[in-house]
């Protein structure tokens, strides 16, 4: 794969925002040039290497069927997926007809894929007993929303042994997207210099229908809003204005374990948002690092522009007020946001909004190998391949 160089870096204490690189060739067996020649190179073989050693995630909340094996499909076979599903159970069993697929996946493709539901009692009660009852309801299972779901990914495939893990969205309409985001991912795991990375994709355009044909636009509203107000919380401190952040709502992203781990998540859609966030406050140097490692080996962020571009489910007006509202929440709870941006941000917070704004707190202390087995003992998780 052949990538731009990213023509910007915004340092921030320890913390390395490269800005946007573009694929420039998808697939290439080339030299491994990490930019002598001004573009970046990366061997195929080093690309199938990273991803033998990474999971990828897919959360998946009540979408098409068709669409989640698309999703799989696309996903090399080195990969371990890993499904982590929230689907309804009645008055159709959404859960039981993604697992019959899966079932049927792997027995044609003799690929791995595990796959669990996050309201599975086992899973509350494996959680219950590790210590990790951030992200458990009153009831004792994990609550609804997406973050959730992806801590529980993360922790399965650290339990796997990988030290990559990777998330894409099952309501991705192109496969040959999907394939290339994992790649791009490998990628760019391949280019950093810090064990601390993360890889963050931003699509060239995301396609409409607008007046009856065809418009291909760049920045969706939603993430424009958050990207400005996240640029403006780093000029705050830097004194400099910045737009060095385009993904801060983008779902399909990686990182390194050595990151994930040290990482604090929150619930719902805040989730990506805040990771950049609390990697800013983490790592920033403006208040306390937590840990010295990653200050000294510095901590990367790579902003992919893939060449594919990203065509996903429409969930509607409702469902991105709700999004913006939970990563401007997240924006607003840090404690790197001054209070004149706080009183900016608040004031864009759309009319109606369920207020959830839970940290769900870091997983590193679980003994994710014990969760693993209590999970597998309980029936909770299926492992097919
Ligand atoms: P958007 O693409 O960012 O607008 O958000 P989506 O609604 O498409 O959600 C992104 C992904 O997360 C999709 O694959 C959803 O099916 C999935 N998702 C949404 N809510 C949940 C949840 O509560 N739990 C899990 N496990 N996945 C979820
Ligand atoms: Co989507």
């Amino acid at each position: 794969m052949k990538l731009e160089l990213p023509r910007q870096t915004e340092r921030f204490g320890s913390v390395q925002i490269n800005d946007i690189q573009r694929v420039l060739l998808l697939d290439s067996a080339g030299d491994d040039d990490r930019g002598q020649t001004g573009v970046s190179s990366v061997p195929r073989k080093s690309i199938h290497e990273i991803e033998s050693k990474m999971a990828i995630v897919i959360p998946v909340k009540d979408e098409k069927i068709n669409v989640l094996e698309g999703v799989l499909g696309a996903i090399p076979s080195e990969c371990l997926v890993i499904v982590v599903s929230n689907s309804s159970r009645e008055p159709v069993d959404m859960f039981r007809t993604e697992l019959d697929m899966v079932e049927q996946h792997v027995h044609f493709t003799k690929r791995e894929v595990w796959i669990v539901h996050q309201t599975d009692p086992g899973i509350g009660k494996a959680l219950k007993n590790t210590h990790y009852k951030e992200i458990l309801d009153a009831e004792g299972s994990v609550r609804d929303g997406k973050g959730e779901g992806m801590v529980i990914g993360m922790l399965l495939a650290k339990a796997a042994g990988k030290e990559y893990v990777a998330f894409v969205d099952a309501d991705n309409y192109f496969p040959g997207a999907v394939h290339e985001y994992v790649s791009v991912y490998a990628a760019a795991f391949h280019l950093a210099r810090s064990p601390y990375a993360m890889v963050r994709i931003s699509w060239a355009s995301k396609p409409k229908i607008q007046d009856g044909s065809l418009y291909f636009s760049k920045w969706g509203r939603i993430s424009a809003v958050n990207n400005m107000y996240l640029n403006k919380l780093i000029s705050s401190h830097t004194g400099f204005d910045t737009e060095i952040v385009k993904t801060a709502n983008s779902g399909d992203h990686a990182m390194t374990m050595k990151l994930a781990e040290m990482l604090d998540f929150r619930q719902a859609f805040g989730i990506e948002t805040y990771e950049i966030i609390d990697i800013l406050e983490k790592f920033g140097g403006v208040l306390k690092p937590t840990n010295s490692k990653p200050m000294a080996d510095g901590v990367e962020i790579f902003q992919m522009e893939t060449l594919d571009p990203h065509f996903h489910e429409d969930k509607g007006e409702e469902h991105l007020g709700q999004m913006l509202a939970d990563s401007l929440l997240a924006i607003m709870g840090s404690p790197l946001c001054t209070e004149t941006l706080q009183k900016e941000v608040e004031a864009e917070l759309p009319e109606e909004f369920e207020k959830r704004e839970k940290s769900i707190g870091s997983f590193i202390r679980v003994n994710t190998e014990a969760f693993l087995q209590r999970i597998i003992k309980s029936g909770s998780i299926f492992m097919f391949g």
